[in-house]
């Protein structure tokens, strides 16, 4: 799939702004502030409905000062072309606390609009992905299942849900045994259904990376259930479910204690491994991972995340690399390069990075 034209109004920067881009490589380059991330997170908007950057609109929208929340209203339009040739325009229109989508000028559910185009982005930030908090983690597990999966992301709503519910429930200290017990039987439910599908995730990712110099290992809310769960041979079966249910029920007089939920997928971990020195060993790349191991790693990642996609899609999502190239190294980029020639890929950079044939390039000035 493609994007064939951007539309900005009143978007962070951009009071009025178009663009029309090529099917292969589009490269924007500019001096640091003129708005360059601020392209590829409209583009991304167009995508997932959300930015990568912020949760609050306020801050999308365009104000003179580019500093406080303002009240106006920002537009993003796209005409995006499936690899079936079929054209769609997708639109959002942001305004201080509502979004609005837009699916061929007809306005439209998040539901209809996020499945209609698909885009991966690769920032600056994910290269903190290793040594990072470990929300990211999950957050990049999380990103990786809903992508092309509308059923995950529900999921994983409901579950907030729930978890946000049993913790007051917890907190707050007086429940009847039945108020818990409606709350557990949806954690479980919701939870296990999770574990097993990052499990799915981090399987296939295995499968795409290359598992001699690196794989990842899920330890689903580690410190409680890992060992148990290391005998589960079908995650997908009731087994997980049954023991997180077990697990639930063994810690519960803690949880009353301390007023929250100790287990569940929002404690997940995930962990990569790979050749650090000449013994052959894997380790920890968080440990023992010297900084370009781990961005080496990253690389490898985002590679495997954008391939699964594509299987997933049998489509080509769009690529969206900000400024990485600045941060990575010779044989980084020896691995990145060759990616491009699969989908549209927007690269941005303070100049052409070496190694990159445009076909479409502009300069913001
Ligand atoms: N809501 C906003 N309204 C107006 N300008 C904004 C807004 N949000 C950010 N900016 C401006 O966008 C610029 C940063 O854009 P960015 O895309 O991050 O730059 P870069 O080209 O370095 O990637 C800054 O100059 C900032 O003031
Ligand atoms: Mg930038």
């Amino acid at each position: 799939m493609m994007l064939q034209t951007l539309r900005l109004k009143n978007f962070r920067n951009f009071k009025n702004f178009s663009l029309s881009l090529s099917g292969k490589v589009n490269v924007i380059t500019g001096p640091n502030g003129v708005g360059k991330t601020n392209l590829l997170e409209a583009i991304f908007l167009l995508a997932k409905g959300k930015s990568f950057r912020t949760t609050s609109n306020g801050y999308l929208i365009g104000v003179p000062s580019g500093n406080s929340p303002s009240t106006g209203i920002a537009f993003i339009e796209g005409l995006v072309r499936g690899d079936n040739e079929l054209e769609t325009t997708l639109g959002m229109s942001l305004s201080n606390g509502s979004k609005k989508y837009l699916v061929n000028g007809k306005d439209s559910s998040y539901q209809d609009f996020r499945p209609r185009f698909h885009a991966v982005i690769f920032s600056p930030r994910d290269l903190d992905i290793i040594i990072g908090d470990p929300s990211l983690r999950r957050a990049f597990l999380d990103e990786l299942n809903g992508d092309g999966s509308g059923e995950y992301v529900n999921i994983s709503t409901d579950y907030r849900h729930v978890l946000r519910q049993r913790n007051q429930l917890l907190s707050r200290g007086k429940f009847s045994a039945a108020e818990l017990d409606y709350w557990d039987a949806q954690l479980v439910d919701l939870g296990s259904a999770i574990i097993a599908e990052r499990k799915r995730a981090v399987d296939n990712l295995n499968q795409r990376l290359d598992a001699g110099h690196l794989f990842l290992e899920y330890f689903p809310s580690p410190r409680i259930i890992k060992e148990e769960l290391e005998q589960v041979d079908d995650w997908t079966g009731g087994k997980v479910g049954e023991l997180f249910r077990h697990k639930l029920k063994e810690i519960v007089e803690r949880e009353k204690e301390i007023g929250f939920t100790l287990i569940g997928p929002q404690r997940d971990e995930l962990k990569f491994f790979g050749l650090v020195d000449s013994s052959g060993v894997k380790r920890d790349l968080a440990v023992f991972g010297s900084r370009g191991q781990q961005r080496m790693a990253v690389v490898h990642l985002k590679r495997a995340q954008l391939e699964l996609l594509r299987a997933k899609l049998e489509e080509c999502p769009v690529l969206l690399l900000d400024d990485v190239f600045s941060e990575l190294d010779e044989h980084c980029r020896e691995i990145l390069l060759p990616i491009f020639d699969y989908q549209q890929t927007v690269v941005t950079a303070v100049s052409l990075p070496k190694g990159i044939e445009a076909s479409m390039s502009v300069e913001l000035k």
